[in-house]
């Protein structure tokens, strides 16, 4: 089976009161542990890389990777993800080296150059069958001691979607409802919340419309305490509690994005087999730990917060 798009897979998602999980891929290892995950775990898949991610790994290795990863797992719906396109150009790359669905991220520009820019790719992409994610509103994360004008500018208006999304042709869309990028996304006594009233007024606005939640890590506490326990220096810090999440994925979020998570589950189990086998210098041996910790946090993660364990059907492919 070769990759899919991520239209039926969203679709089915949204029908079926459940979310795909959208991981962050760099190197063979996060690779082989997510992919193992979703085929235990009977779940589609997205495997997205960041400009960052194509950067480090190079595009030719990377897309490679995934096809390996697809030819050895062709029970598993995989789609190969754009995350963070910043560019037409950097879009236009991708669907002609092979990604079956791209994101283009005008979410810092003014709403106008928003909807130009996606329409340009939404254009472009669905020429080739590749699907299109564009966001509207700011993930910044909500601050403490920010009045309520300050506050909307930042979270998705509502208002907007309608216009934004016939404009543009978008097959999802991501909003910012509270969740934010990264591992420090409240402070310590601040209310852990997301937004679900804006969610649900954009679901009645905009019925069948895919949503994306970006930056949906949760930054479990085990992790922070082992990578400290094995000489890291993390601060406190607090991610969104699954709970809120698996609530959105039973809403109209049909796509969860998580990095952070893979990334202190992974430093976690490299720092610790490291303190604890001093004398190993074989990357192998920690790398499998870490290829290992990767798959469990996966299969947590569809299970606690996508719910979509034992989706694939047949026709879903
Ligand atoms: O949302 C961004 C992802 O976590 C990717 O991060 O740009 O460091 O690869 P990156
Ligand atoms: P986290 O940093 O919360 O894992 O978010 C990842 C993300 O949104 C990738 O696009
Ligand atoms: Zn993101």
């Amino acid at each position: 089976m070769s990759l899919v798009n991520t239209k039926k897979m969203l679709e089915k998602a949204y029908r079926e009161n459940y979310a795909v999980g959208a991981f962050n891929v760099n190197n063979m290892e996060i690779i082989q542990g997510i992919t193992e995950a979703a085929s235990e775990m009977n779940s589609p898949l997205i495997l997205q890389a960041s400009v960052g991610a194509r950067k480090y790994a190079g595009p030719v290795y990377l897309r490679k990777l995934v096809e390996a990863a697809v030819e050895l797992h062709p029970d598993v719906p995989i789609a190969l993800h754009l995350d963070h396109g910043e560019s037409f150009e950097t879009c236009k790359d991708c669907i002609e080296s092979g990604f079956t669905s791209v994101m283009i991220d005008g979410s810092s520009l003014p709403y106008e150059k928003n909807i130009d820019v996606t329409a340009k790719v939404a254009e472009y992409a669905h020429r080739y069958g590749v699907t299109v994610e564009g966001e509207l509103g700011s993930l910044s994360g909500s601050e403490d001691n920010i009045s309520v004008e300050e506050e909307k500018s930042f979270y998705t208006n509502p208002d907007q979607v309608i216009d934004f999304v016939q404009k543009t042709g978008v097959d999802s869309l991501a909003i910012a409802i509270g969740t934010s990028h990264g591992a420090y996304k409240f402070k310590p006594g601040q209310k852990r919340e997301l937004r679900f009233d804006i969610l649900s007024e954009i679901n009645q606005k905009i019925p069948g419309l895919p949503i994306v939640l970006h930056g949906a890590s949760s930054v479990m506490p085990k992790f922070v305490a082992e990578i400290n326990k094995f000489g890291g220096e993390l601060k406190e810090t607090f991610g969104i509690p699954e709970e809120l999440l698996s609530k959105a994925s039973k809403m109209s979020v049909c796509k969860i994005n998580i990095d952070s998570d893979l990334r202190l589950a992974m430093t976690a189990k490299i720092r610790q087999s490291l303190c604890e086998k001093p004398s190993n210098f074989d990357p192998r041996n920690y790398l499998s730990s870490a290829r290992e910790a990767i798959k469990e946090i996966v299969k947590h993660k569809i299970k606690n917060v996508m719910h979509s364990n034992n989706k694939i059907a047949v026709g879903n492919k």
